[in-house]
């Protein structure tokens, strides 16, 4: 189920980006956290809570319309859960085509086109990849 934990390299960078995430909220002290001075992983965090606000936010993607995310509160089911999203889409630039274009792989597609109708800007889009593919 967990297809996220496949390879060890995504154990390893979903490690990083929890401890990330728990130094950006605050809850662990960032004087104790071992990568306290990785500001690489601490600039993914913050691109993936951003991501997650255009995911959630109704006026931007109001994408829990359709997708369920783990721990998300009355998401719908239109559209499939997104689970395992880095094993499943390796190609992060296909991953950006499918939220720009989705007609592009289905023709009939109930999923908004949100980069084609200008629904989100390109960094919209692109803090949007980074947070789906923690998904
Ligand atoms: C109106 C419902 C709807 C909304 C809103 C919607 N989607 Fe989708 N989405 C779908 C459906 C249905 C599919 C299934 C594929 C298809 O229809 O071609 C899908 C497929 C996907 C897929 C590929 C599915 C997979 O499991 O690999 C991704 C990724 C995705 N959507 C992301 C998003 C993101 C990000 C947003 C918000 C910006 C969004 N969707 C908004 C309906 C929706």
């Amino acid at each position: 189920m967990l297809r996220v934990f496949e390879s060890v390299n995504n154990l390893l960078l979903t490690a990083g980006i929890a401890t990330a995430l728990l130094l950006a909220t605050g809850l662990v002290d960032a004087q104790e956290g071992a990568i306290a001075d990785n500001s690489v992983e601490a600039e993914l965090a913050k691109r993936i809570e951003t991501g997650r606000g255009v995911f959630e936010t109704r006026r931007k993607g109001n994408c829990l319309s359709c997708h369920l995310v783990i721990g998300s509160e009355l998401p719908g089911n239109a559209g499939p859960p997104l689970i395992g999203m880095q094993a499943r889409w390796p190609d992060r630039e296909a991953l950006k085509a499918q939220i720009y274009d989705p007609t592009l792989r289905n023709p009939d597609t109930i999923m908004p086109p949100y980069g084609l109708h200008r629904m989100l800007t390109d960094e919209e889009l692109d803090v949007l990849v980074d947070y789906v593919l923690s998904l």
